[in-house]
Parts: C-alpha cells; sequence; structure tokens
C-alpha cells in the first residue's frame, strides 16, 4: 500500500489529522491497534478549550458537538466547607465546551467513513521503519495478513503505550516524568449533575471533583492512594467519601446512583522531547501526558494536531518546510506551558501524603490567593481555556 501520510492511532489526535488531511486532498491512512468498539468504550475527560472546538469545525465534525455540547463560562472551587466560582469568560473573554470524548471520538469516525476515509482496525504489531530517511514505511499484521504502507511521513498518535516514541533512537530522546503519590478513582453514573459547573474540591481528606457528560450523566472523582484497589470501594463507600469531602449544600444536594463504570487511573505528567526524529512526527498522548486535574489532556493534543496540519499543508501545498522544521519546538513550548498548569493545579488542591506543615500552608495560600486576586484568576481563566496556538 502506498499513501502520503500513516497515521499510527485512531484516538482523537490521529482521526483528527486524518480528516483534517483528507478535507485538503491529502492522501492518508490510520492504523488502529484495536477494535472501534474497545476505542469508544473508553471514558475519559470531556472538557474542550475554544481551540480544540474550532479544530472540529474544520474538520467538519463539530455540528453535533455544537448542538449537544455545554458551555461553561465558570467553575467552582471547594475548600474550607465553601463554594467559589472562577468566572473564565469574565476573566478571560472565553469559555469550555463539555462534550465527552468518546462522543467527539465518535463524530470523528463517523466523519471518517462518510468519507470513504481508510481506518485500519485490529492492526497488529505496529513496526516503524526507516523513518530517518525520505523513503519511511510502515508494516503491521490484520488477519493473519502482512502488509507494507510505503509513505512520506509517519505521524506517531498513538498514546503514552505506542510504538511510535520508542521507534525513536535512545540516544535523540530525552523523556521527562513525574509521577504522582495518588490516583483518582471516578465513577459514572446515570444521575442527574450535582451541579451545573464543575466543582474542583480541596479537602484535608484529599480531593474530589464534581464533572458531567450532559444533564442525565454525571462522573465524579476522588483521590485515593495508589495501593487502592478498584473492588475494595463500593458504590456506597464512594459516595460517602465523596459527601465528606463537598461543602455541606453540595454533599446534601448530591444525588447518588448505582455506578455505571468505576476505574482507578494514576495520575502522570509526562513530556518526550524532541517531537520530531526525520519523518516521523510524534503527536498527543505519544509525546505528553499531563494529570487531569486542569482538563489539559485532549486540549495539549489539539495544539499539536493544529501545528502539525498547517505545516503538512505548507510542505505539500507549497513547498514550504518551514512549519514542519520549527514543528517540534513549537509543539513542545505550548505543551510545557500546559504542563505547568496541570502541574499547578494538582499541586495546589491535592493532599500529600508526606507533606510538611510549611507545605500545607503554601498550598492553601496558593488557593486564597487565586480566589481573592482578579490578576490571578485571569492567569488562571487564560490557562483553563487554552492558551493561543
Ligand atoms: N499500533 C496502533 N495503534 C496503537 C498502538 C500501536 N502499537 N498503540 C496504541 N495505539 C492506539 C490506541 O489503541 C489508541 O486508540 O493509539 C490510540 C491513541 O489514542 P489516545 O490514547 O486517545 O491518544 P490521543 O489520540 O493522542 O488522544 C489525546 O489526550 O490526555 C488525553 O484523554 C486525552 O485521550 C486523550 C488524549
Ligand atoms: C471529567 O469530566 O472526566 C473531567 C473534567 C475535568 C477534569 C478532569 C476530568 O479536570
Amino acid at each position: 500500500m502506498k499513501t502520503r501520510v500513516c497515521i499510527i492511532g485512531g484516538g482523537p489526535s490521529g482521526l483528527m489529522l486524518s480528516q483534517l488531511l483528507h478535507l485538503k486532498g491529502i492522501d492518508n491512512v490510520v492504523l488502529e491497534r484495536q477494535s472501534r468498539e474497545y476505542v469508544l468504550s473508553r471514558i475519559r475527560a470531556g472538557v474542550l478549550e475554544h481551540g480544540f472546538a474550532d479544530l472540529m469545525r474544520t474538520a467538519q465534525c463539530g455540528e453535533r458537538m455544537d448542538r449537544e455540547g455545554e458551555i461553561h463560562e465558570g467553575i467552582f472551587i471547594a475548600h474550607e466547607g465553601r463554594l467559589d466560582r472562577i468566572d473564565l469568560h469574565k476573566h478571560s473573554g472565553s469559555s469550555v465546551i463539555v462534550y465527552g470524548q468518546t462522543e467527539l471520538t465518535r463524530d470523528l469516525y463517523e466523519a471518517r467513513d462518510r468519507m470513504k476515509g481508510i481506518v485500519i482496525h485490529d492492526a497488529e504489531d505496529v513496526q516503524l521503519h526507516d523513518v530517518s530517511s525520505d523513503h519511511p514505511y510502515v508494516t503491521y499484521r490484520v488477519g493473519g495478513e502482512s502488509v507494507r504502507v510505503n509513505c512520506e511521513f509517519v505521524i506517531g498518535a498513538d498514546g503514552f503505550h505506542g510504538v511510535s516514541r520508542k521507534s525513536i533512537p535512545k540516544d535523540v530522546l530525552r523523556e521527562h516524568e513525574k509521577l504522582y503519590p495518588f490516583g483518582w478513582l471516578g465513577v459514572l453514573s446515570r444521575t442527574k449533575p450535582v451541579s451545573p459547573e464543575l466543582i474542583y474540591t480541596r479537602h484535608e481528606r484529599g480531593f474530589a471533583l464534581c464533572s458531567l457528560r450532559s444533564q442525565v450523566l454525571s462522573r465524579y472523582y476522588v483521590q485515593v492512594p495508589l495501593t487502592d484497589k478498584v473492588e475494595d470501594w463500593s458504590d456506597d463507600a464512594f459516595w460517602t467519601e465523596l459527601k465528606r469531602r463537598l461543602p455541606r449544600e453540595v454533599a446534601d444536594r448530591l444525588i447518588t446512583g448505582e455506578s455505571i463504570e468505576k476505574s482507578i487511573a494514576p495520575l502522570r505528567s509526562f513530556v518526550a522531547e524532541p517531537m520530531r526524529y526525520g519523518n516521523l512526527f510524534l503527536a498527543g498522548d505519544a509525546a505528553h501526558i499531563v494529570p487531569p486535574t486542569g482538563a489539559r489532556g485532549l486540549n495539549s493534543a489539539a495544539s499539536d494536531i493544529y501545528y502539525l496540519y498547517h505545516a503538512l499543508i505548507a510542505h505539500f501545498e507549497k513547498g514550504d518546510d518551514t512549519g514542519l522544521e520549527q514543528y517540534s519546538a513549537k509543539a513542545l513550548a505550548r505543551v510545557w506551558k500546559a504542563q505547568r498548569f496541570s502541574w499547578w493545579m494538582t499541586n495546589m488542591l491535592h493532599t500529600y501524603p508526606d507533606s510538611i506543615s510549611y507545605e500545607q500552608k503554601l498550598q492553601q495560600t496558593e488557593l486564597e490567593y487565586l480566589l481573592s486576586s482578579n490578576a490571578a484568576k485571569r492567569s488562571f481563566a487564560e490557562n483553563y481555556t487554552g492558551l493561543p496556538f
């Protein structure tokens, strides 16, 4: 098989790039290790910044997002039994859209189907070859058959556990990682959300978050030690713990119900540099991970796709390679800002098992400063709704 761009990974990053390139007439193929059902059963955060929403519209996939997604102009921060609101729109002129990532991925798949885009599922043993040459190729197996894809560019959009990043030689790749000493236990329930806007909670027992997917589907999280197992958490135990961490008036109106999904996710900050090696370009989770606290994961992927899309178009349409040459540096500059914000917000709101009283006082002061200063709120709102690309 021959194509211009071989995209590894059929998550939001890979599908979005595939769709954008196809709309410009650039031939591409997506190789996805899992089945479509599996990809669409993954539950992930659902806060989109305006830059990502704009990309969805450019990709002609924004219709359902614009119809069903909810525009949120503020978030709440709960602490010391109180609820404070940060008006994102007032402080940044911008807002976010709450729209499940699963739904967004479904929209991208449907758009790829409508355009008869090539997305190969169950692609096993994907391997990258000669990416530092002008004739890279990718091999994989499907249904026992081996296939070779000759291409001009390989895009590694295959998430944190993918094969692309690992194809960059060890003496070229630098990895920066921070692991946090806790995870998030998340529950999805078919109940009316406790609040129309997200509530981020700082509490001595640990962080908690009240989020939502729609007016009938709620998503809640509590910080747990990494040693906890999801089997040890009954629904009742989860709701009891969540209520203990929320301000009384919020806990009193929380509607509980059976969990339809329950899982524990560890928190990680990670960046791999550079994001280009020859004709291989990394994008999204393949190159960087943030803890979910600032809802930056998908949004960090969005800027990669934006830069990469424009760079590839300039290459194919005008023979201009400036964008490709600058891709890694440009993408990383924004990635690190999202890293900083996610790390900062995680530190401010979580309980650290070994923290000393001095650090706890600083954490509290950081939050008090944020909630009492318009300059700090503006900075928060600018980062939360998305820095410019
Ligand atoms: N070969 C082919 N596909 C692979 C391989 C492989 N060796 N390894 C992983 N994949 C696929 C995964 O099955 C997955 O569907 O690559 C896809 C990567 O998708 P995501 O992990 O969703 O990553 P990305 O598309 O970059 O999405 C951005 O940012 O923080 C997150 O929650 C956020 O999921 C969102 C992500
Ligand atoms: C979610 O809805 O899953 C969610 C929302 C905001 C976050 C993290 C997760 O910061």
